[in-house]
């Protein structure tokens, strides 16, 4: 493989054809291909795709959009940045995504949009979308960290109204830099994205409304075209992987381990835990005696003062059992059973 990549890479400096391409357009017929849909669309990054999915959807200042309040910080980012305030909803402790009856409870007429998935894990996409039916609001699938996770035998990403994934390194097809994709089940809305991702514009010098640049460099998809075809496996091992965790943790019992959400089969790009001390576990996982892993600060998603923390109203039971007490554990296709066998009996 690693001959492959050096080779992909050398083809495309040789080729002199940096931007879009042959090798951006065989990638942007590959992945849909793999996920089972019309098209694709690359794009610089995730963080982009999701800003761009929200602006297709037409919405701006005074609209809202709802995701939960443990998530990554580009998942609001992208909200904020398209002039709508973001709301978060709370999480089933269980799962870590989104409470499908605090969602129901913190939609309003102004409520335009739901952004929803985590760690690889759909979110229980039938309620979602069922409030979402019964509520008007679109459903943005962040699979920035769930490529190739399925619910309900469908590929995370083409059930709601736009998917968004990232090909950064440590996401489950990672690439060698920064890197996204957009699907959209309405085909008008992702030529939008396409257009506003490359100056709002189809041909060259031809700008038909105010765009950026944010696409998905001709190198990046070559070396993606590489790995695209190891997926499947890649996720099959990241499965087994946190299938060892879960055998070997749920008897202990400081430790809570992730429950997935019915119908759902995750990827696991990591694997969150919940423990009492996870300063203490950072620590011993430093010296090496437990699963390399790391933590993230929960109080950023609500920093002040950035528009970011506005949304952060009322009470977050499900956050709260989970703020300051999880822990990642690093879930790559490397981490064979013998290996997070050893480690998850530290
Ligand atoms: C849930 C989630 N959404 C969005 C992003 C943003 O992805 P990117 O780094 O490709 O912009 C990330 C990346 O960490 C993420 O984990």
């Amino acid at each position: 493989m690693r001959w492959k990549l050096h080779e992909a890479a050398a083809a495309v400096i040789d080729s002199c054809s940096y931007i879009g391409g042959e090798e951006v357009r065989c990638f942007e017929r590959e992945l849909p291909e793999w996920l089972g849909v019309a098209e694709a669309c690359g794009t610089g990054c995730a963080t982009f795709g999701l800003f761009a999915a929200v602006r297709s959807l037409g919405i701006g200042p005074g609209d809202e959009v709802l995701t939960t309040v443990h998530t990554a910080i580009p998942t609001a980012e992208a909200i904020t940045l398209s002039g709508a305030r973001v709301i978060f909803c709370d999480i089933d402790p269980h799962t870590f995504n989104i409470d499908p009856e605090d969602l129901r409870d913190r939609i309003t007429e102004r409520t335009k949009a739901v952004v929803v998935h985590l760690y690889g894990q759909p979110a229980d996409l039938d309620r979602v979308m069922e409030t979402a039916r019964e509520a008007g609001p679109k459903v943005i699938e962040d699979c920035a960290q769930a490529l190739g996770a399925r619910y309900k035998a469908r590929y995370a990403g083409t059930l709601g109204d736009v998917g968004v994934f990232s090909f950064f390194p440590s996401k489950p097809l990672g690439g060698f830099g920064d890197g996204g994709a957009v699907i959209a089940r309405d085909p008008g809305r992702l030529k939008w994205i396409r257009m506003f991702s490359n100056h709002g514009r189809e041909e060259k010098y031809v700008h038909q409304f105010e765009g950026t640049n944010s696409r998905l460099d001709a190198i990046q998809a070559a070396l993606l075209r590489v790995c695209l075809p190891h997926l499947e496996e890649w996720n099959r091992l990241r499965r087994k992987a946190a299938r060892t965790y879960t055998e070997r943790l749920s008897a202990v019992e400081e430790v809570q381990v992730p429950a997935e959400t019915p119908g759902a089969e995750p990827v696991y790009p990591a694997y969150c835990i919940v423990v009492p001390d996870r300063d203490d576990l950072r620590r011993t996982s430093r010296r090496g005696r437990c699963p390399p892993g790391f933590t993230i600060p929960f109080r950023c998603i609500c920093s002040r003062p950035t528009p970011i923390g506005a949304g952060c109203r009322g009470i977050f039971r499900g956050r709260n059992t989970l703020a300051g007490t999880c822990f990642l554990c690093r879930c790559f296709p490397g981490s064979r059973r013998r290996k997070s066998g050893t480690y998850a009996t530290v």
